[in-house]
């Protein structure tokens, strides 16, 4: 969409587009004695709570960070559990995403994915394409860095260095037709971005809580929103 941000000065409003890097399941699942395979399903539970309570407090677009270009590195196992997670996910779930108006959306290269679970997420998308209501983006073998770096090969090939600006890389980034970030949240204590959304992030208000990401809730949602709420934007003024 554009890089003007979405308010101006304190004003406390819904933020437009929230972006949430879903960290803790593993941690979870240790605290229980329980395999990392049962903190990811309850991450998925959670995916479930919380896009519903996005779209009932009017957040306009919601980026989940559900598998990232390093979490090739985890071991083959989790990796198959991930995948089978997100294979039940879009079955069981699209419906309701569709019944809800939800425009569906994945950002990264999924492609790379096992090729049922592409052909899944070509399907879901294209049964939400019609849709005019929020979106849901959802980020799968996502990196940022390399969303910029393909950005730049891209328009390195069709524009002279002249005419590559920043309105000509935001238009080629994969939230082009999102509205701009305006609250990024990672569970689970860590502070770190880790190759989320690093563009996007430039004004972003960041919102680092210890809530680990099967326990977040509709209520942390709420508090994340009062937060952001409460925050100064100057966007480089005074
Ligand atoms: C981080 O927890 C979480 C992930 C790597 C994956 C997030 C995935 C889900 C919530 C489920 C799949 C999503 C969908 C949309 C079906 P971690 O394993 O790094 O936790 P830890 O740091 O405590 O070990």
């Amino acid at each position: 969409m554009s890089t003007a941000p979405s308010l101006a000065g304190g004003v406390s409003v819904t933020p437009r587009h929230v972006a949430i890097i879903m960290d803790g399941n593993g941690r979870w699942a240790k605290k229980r004695l329980l395999p990392r395979a049962a903190g990811h399903k309850a991450g998925v539970e959670a995916v479930r709570r919380v896009t519903r309570h996005a779209r009932a407090i009017g957040i306009e677009a919601l980026t989940i960070y559900a598998f990232s270009s390093e979490n090739w590195r985890r071991p083959e196992e989790e990796i198959g559990d991930l995948m089978g997670l997100l294979r039940l996910f879009i079955r069981s779930d699209l419906a309701e995403l569709v019944r809800e108006n939800v425009r569906l959306q994945v950002i990264g290269d999924f492609r790379r994915l096992p090729a049922d679970v592409v052909s899944l997420i070509d399907d879901a998308v294209a049964r939400c394409a019609g849709n005019t209501g929020p979106i849901l983006a959802i980020a799968l073998n996502y990196g940022a860095q390399s969303e910029l770096a393909r950005a730049a090969r891209r328009l390195a090939e069709r524009l002279p260095p002249e005419q590559i600006d920043e309105a000509a890389i935001e238009a080629e980034l994969e939230t082009r037709n999102l509205p701009p970030l305006d609250l990024l949240i990672r569970t689970s204590g860590e502070h770190r971005l880790s190759n989320f959304l690093l563009w996007q992030a430039a004004y972003a208000e960041l919102l680092f809580v210890d809530t680990l990401w099967p326990d977040f809730g509709a209520a942390d949602l709420d508090a994340a929103v009062a937060a952001f709420g409460s925050r100064q934007r100057r966007f480089g003024g005074l």
